[in-house]
């Protein structure tokens, strides 16, 4: 079972637009039953509050639902549940490390330091840019699947031959 936190500001735009999309890809991979995905805050800020309209707009023109997601914020026992906790800018990962304490096992990453083209991504709740926001986590989320794929799957299917 490899379990993921995906981590934003608020936890009502991009981090929940990230579990979505993975559980998704996942799905459709055939591999629900090997992840563990959730996503939390770094502030307190939105605690409780469903994912934000715009975010569950763009997701269910993808045919995703983001239905019964509220909003929680990241606790330092996260980092000891999770095996990557992923945040979305160079700004979460700052925030993370301090809730976490430090990140002695290397489980803090940036989304799209997982692509071949490492950078933040934007905050829609402040550009309100959610297609932007959306191909760039589809885009993270895909490559951090491959990654995972390539690093822990494909070595335990070897293992079942
Ligand atoms: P998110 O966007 O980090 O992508 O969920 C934000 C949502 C709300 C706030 C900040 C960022 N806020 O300060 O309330």
């Amino acid at each position: 079972m490899i379990k993921i936190l995906f981590v934003c500001l608020g936890n009502i735009c991009r981090s929940p637009m990230a579990e979505f999309i993975m559980k998704d890809l996942v799905e459709k991979r055939g591999l629900s039953d090997q992840f563990q995905i959730a996503s939390a805050a770094t502030s307190s800020e939105e605690h409780g509050n469903p994912v934000d309209r715009r975010a569950r707009q763009k997701l269910s023109q993808k045919g995703i639902s983001a239905d019964g997601k509220h909003a929680v914020q990241m606790r330092r026992q996260d980092y000891a549940a999770y095996d990557y906790l992923i945040g979305m800018e160079q700004r979460n990962l700052s925030a993370m490390d301090r809730i976490a304490g430090g990140d002695p096992e290397g489980k803090i990453h940036r989304l799209l330091d997982f692509s071949s083209r490492p950078r933040d991504i934007s905050d829609p709740w402040y550009t309100g840019d959610f297609d932007t926001a959306y191909e760039d986590i589809y885009e993270g989320c895909q490559c951090l699947l491959d990654d995972l794929i390539r690093r822990h799957i494909s070595r335990s299917a070897l293992h079942n031959i």
